[in-house]
């Protein structure tokens, strides 16, 4: 008796302790759009498998929201949504859409077997996007607006409405856009700064004026989001300075990756509020989970991140100056506002050698945010193997370049091997063999460097109309033993094929990366 008692009191006691939070609305959503929004980027897109892994980590790393694509816009966004709404069970799936029927229609479908779903519907607000874009008036955008909330309701409890560049959009005119959107069921009101044009104290006092202006959010009928892109650098500011005037939701991707300069980067706001606690904005998110996903994502995306990048760069935790290093070996406060455990960051990194076996290549990848098993895991090592017997210490880069070369396993067109002779003063002569769905070929070629005579080997081969668009090459970490990476785009038949390639000799790593571009050909 006494026991049930306890549990009685203790129950009441939670759910006051919720509610009081709840009253507080200092719960602040995390909405993830990494596989929508950050996948917009060209030359980053995954497929499935990769769109599930990512999913699955944004589960653990907890995320409210998943979006999970813009099902009309291809039968491969489509299948994503339907098979991360399969994979994943606590984060509620968020689909997109036009103000339009037919997207609304489709999304519901992709979002059959979500556990909880949602419909991000909406439409331009701004002076320029109802005269140029729909060529409409402001209260045709209303109606549309809310009939495309209404239709939506039809399916699904949980709606959101975007007002696409809403940070050009006059208040008083959103202001009425939100309350009809309000009004017709919607449960989220997303106010983009869809270019990235607003400044903190002005996308502040926007977020200020609508909570002050519409009767529907200070009602408690819906919460507004935040939705910043980082043209100007403000992105994390202007988030910030939403939530700080009211609103609930913020709209993130991991590495901050987005068209253009990007979106608001999940790790810098998450951090931010954890690091200045009085500000009483709680998350659900595990912070020790931001590095490895970070990671993963970058590796999964061949999108490297800055090394200065807030939070999850390379230095961002490394002291290089005599005073700082001197201040932190005394105490760490002296010049870290956060410590890197935090973030995930493992400074009891295991070094990687030629000596190290499965099971420590597994741990450091589980640490980089890649879980692998089986047999894939055996290939891996056997690379891993082979690279170690080449370099004194593998590095964390070098292991998830070595995971996802694995990834092109399947490809039809492989590099069976490259020989180059150069020098200073002579043409530089490159002989090389493919396998083309298991048919061998040899070519030789003589060019203008190593990299421009292995293609030019390369096209005694494949002999198609192709031309080199761009070339980057991007040497990781410390030593001149280490993976290179290259990136590549080739326009082939009036389209653009982004290539990659990772290799610790960089002329084998710029054959492999437009090898990658020629077997993505349609
Ligand atoms: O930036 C933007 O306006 C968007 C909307 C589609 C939500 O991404
Ligand atoms: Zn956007």
């Amino acid at each position: 008796m006494a026991f049930c008692s306890l549990i009685r009191i203790f129950a009441v006691c939670w759910v006051k302790v919720f509610k009081k939070k709840d009253i507080m609305s200092d719960r602040l959503y995390v909405f993830d759009t990494t596989l929508r929004d950050g996948e917009q980027v060209p030359g980053c897109q995954l497929n499935t498998v990769e769109k599930i892994e990512v999913a699955r980590q944004l589960e653990l790393l907890g995320v409210d929201v998943i979006e999970a694509g813009f099902p009309i816009s291809s039968p491969g966004d489509f299948n994503s949504v339907v098979e991360i709404s399969k994979a994943v069970t606590w984060p509620t799936i968020c689909a997109l859409t036009r103000a339009v029927e037919k997207d609304i229609d489709v999304a519901n479908d992709a979002l059959q077997y979500a556990k909880h779903k949602r419909i991000h519907t909406g439409i331009g607000t701004s002076e320029s996007h109802i005269k140029y874009k729909f060529n409409a008036t402001p209260e045709e955008i209303i109606e549309r607006a809310v009939r495309a909330v209404k239709y939506a309701k039809r399916y699904v409890e949980d709606v959101e409405f975007y007002a696409e560049d809403a940070g050009r959009t006059d208040n008083e005119y959103l202001a009425r856009v939100v309350e009809a959107v309000v009004k017709a069921g919607a449960t989220v009101v997303n106010i983009p700064d869809t270019t990235g044009f607003r400044l903190p104290g002005e996308y502040g006092e926007k977020i200020k004026y609508l909570m002050e202006h519409v009767d529907g959010l200070s009602a408690g009928k819906a919460i507004l989001s935040t939705h910043c892109h980082n043209d100007l650098g403000m992105a994390t500011a202007n988030t910030l300075a939403g939530v700080l005037n009211g609103a609930r939701q913020v709209e993130v991707t991991i590495n901050g990756i987005g068209e253009r300069a990007g979106n608001t980067s999940l790790e810098e706001v998450t951090m931010a509020l954890k690091t200045h606690p009085y500000l009483n904005i709680d998350t659900n998110i595990n912070t020790t989970k931001i590095f490895p996903i970070s990671r993963m994502v970058s590796s999964l995306m061949n999108m490297p991140v800055q090394p200065n990048k807030a939070v999850v760069g390379r230095n961002a935790f490394a002291h290089s100056s005599g005073i700082h290093q001197d201040g932190v070996l005394k105490d760490a406060s002296t010049y870290e506002i956060m410590n890197p455990k935090d973030v995930g960051i493992d400074d009891n990194a295991i070094v990687l050698t030629a000596r190290s076996g499965r099971a420590a290549l597994k741990h450091r990848l589980h640490v980089n945010g890649v879980d692998i098993d089986g047999e894939r895991l055996d290939t891996v090592y056997e690379a891993f193997l082979r690279l170690a017997d080449r370099k004194k210490e593998v590095t964390d880069d070098d292991i998830l370049v070595l995971a996802g070369a694995d990834r092109s396993a399947s490809h039809a067109i492989k590099l069976d091997y490259l020989q180059v002779t150069t020098g200073m003063g002579v043409k530089s002569v490159a002989a090389i063999g493919l396998s083309i769905s298991g048919e061998k070929f040899e070519a030789s070629a003589s060019g203008n460097g190593p990299v421009d005579a292995a293609i030019k080997a390369l096209k005694v081969i494949i002999r198609r109309q192709m031309t080199l668009r761009e070339f980057t090459i991007q040497a990781i970490s410390k030593g001149s033993d280490d993976v290179g990476k290259v990136h590549m785009q080739v326009e082939y038949d009036g389209r653009v094929y982004y290539g990659f390639g990772a290799n610790t000799d960089i002329v084998t790593a710029s054959v492999e990366a437009y090898i990658d571009c020629i077997n993505k050909f349609k």
